[in-house]
């Protein structure tokens, strides 16, 4: 099965980006460990990363069509992407939003996800870990 993972603004610039917070591992590194995690669990994972809102909701449109199952951190746009939400909530297959840290402990505008009210369900807190929990919740909702 073939899932994709997402990736919104500012992560590419993980490793360098706020360490303390988000950890020491690459975008390179995390999509590596994914693939991997994937290949033991028979997902044939598809990581990508953007920082312009109008590719990811094209990519999103392109899995509703396709019935694609999505693991996204949304980053930025988890609090403000009214489009992200509207893109997502046509979806028919699993959604994981996922999350490094734990934006419930951080600055009172990360407390709101206009992306979780959509979403099968949410892995936050983690660092890189919430993406292999996600792929393990998915290979096992499928
Ligand atoms: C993030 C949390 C968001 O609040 C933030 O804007 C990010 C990353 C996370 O993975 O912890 O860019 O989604």
């Amino acid at each position: 099965t073939r899932v994709l993972v997402l990736n919104g603004p500012n992560l590419n610039r993980l490793g360098t980006r706020e360490p303390e917070v988000y950890g020491a591992d690459t975008l390179a590194d995390l999509a590596k460990l994914c693939a991997e995690t994937g290949r033991e669990l028979g997902l044939d994972v598809d990581f990508r990363q953007t920082n312009d809102e109008a590719e990811i909701v094209g990519w999103i449109h392109q899995a509703v069509d396709d019935r694609t199952p999505i693991i996204l951190n949304p980053a930025a746009f988890t609090h403000y992407s009214y489009s992200l939400r509207d893109a997502l909530a046509q979806r028919t297959a699993p959604l994981i939003e996922v999350h490094l840290s734990n934006p419930a402990t951080r600055e009172e505008f990360r407390h709101t996800s206009v992306v979780a009210g959509v979403a099968t369900g949410t892995i936050a807190g983690f660092g890189t870990a919430s993406y292999t929990l996600a792929l393990r919740a998915l290979a096992d909702l499928l």
